[in-house]
């Protein structure tokens, strides 16, 4: 399954640095875990998911009982898009060959898209979200295709990281998942950005706030 290092299909080669990065891990694996696209680690060295998203997901694979050298993993966008913004249509068209590649080779029986630009990219249905997807259940060749949350999205939305364990423990036939707790950072926010995070926060489901003062004049400004 050789990349395809000289390609010309979109302008993104033009940007990153390792052209056309390809998928990695058990060649003969049954289950198959698909990305957006590679971000600066990946890009970096070459593989796919070694960044903090890839461990993320490397310990929720583990909570079900599977081990990341068990699955083959890859991305629907195979070269890093500037400032990782997310790939346009275009792109995850252009990549989508050898995505279907990847498949027919591995043979997987299972592929988990991990995010809204995968199951887009293998469905080749721009219409399909997280959301939507999440709740169905897919076939391409062989495979059952099957959705959850991006791991790098639980950075943003603390809460999907139970989600992603629901759904992964669902997909894998597990009734509960062995839950490792998420040890987050705190985070200090600042008097000016209170409202922003609070609508972040409004999405997150449960949320501990503690407030401290840094002094004793109510109305100071900060
Ligand atoms: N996010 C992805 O979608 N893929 C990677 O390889 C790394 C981060």
């Amino acid at each position: 399954m050789p990349r395809n290092k000289n390609c010309t299909a979109c302008d993104l080669r033009k940007t990153c640095q390792y052209i056309c990065l390809w998928g990695d891990g058990n060649h003969k694996a049954k289950v198959m875990v698909i990305g957006e696209a590679p971000g600066k680690d990946e890009d970096g060295c070459g593989k796919p998911f070694v960044g903090k998203a890839g461990r993320l997901l490397s310990s929720l694979l583990e909570d079900v009982g599977i081990k990341r050298d068990d699955v083959y993993i890859t991305n629907s966008v195979k070269c890093r898009p500037p400032q990782n913004r997310t790939p346009t249509r275009k792109e995850l068209l252009a990549c989508r060959k050898y995505i279907l590649e990847e498949i027919r080779t591995v043979r997987p029986r299972l592929i988990i898209c991990v995010g809204g630009s995968a199951i887009k990219a293998v469905m080749n249905d721009y219409r399909l979200s997280v959301a939507k997807a999440r709740t169905s259940k897919f076939k391409i060749f062989d495979a059952v295709v099957r959705t959850t949350f991006h791991p790098a999205s639980v950075f943003r939305v603390p809460y999907n990281y139970k989600l992603m364990q629901e759904d992964l423990a669902r997909y894998f036939g597990k009734s509960k998942p062995e839950v490792h707790e998420l040890h987050r950072q705190v985070e200090m926010i600042k008097f000016s950005d209170l409202e922003n995070q609070l609508k972040l926060f409004a999405k997150r489901g449960d949320v501990v706030i503690d407030i401290e003062t840094n002094g004793l004049e109510p109305f100071k400004k900060d």
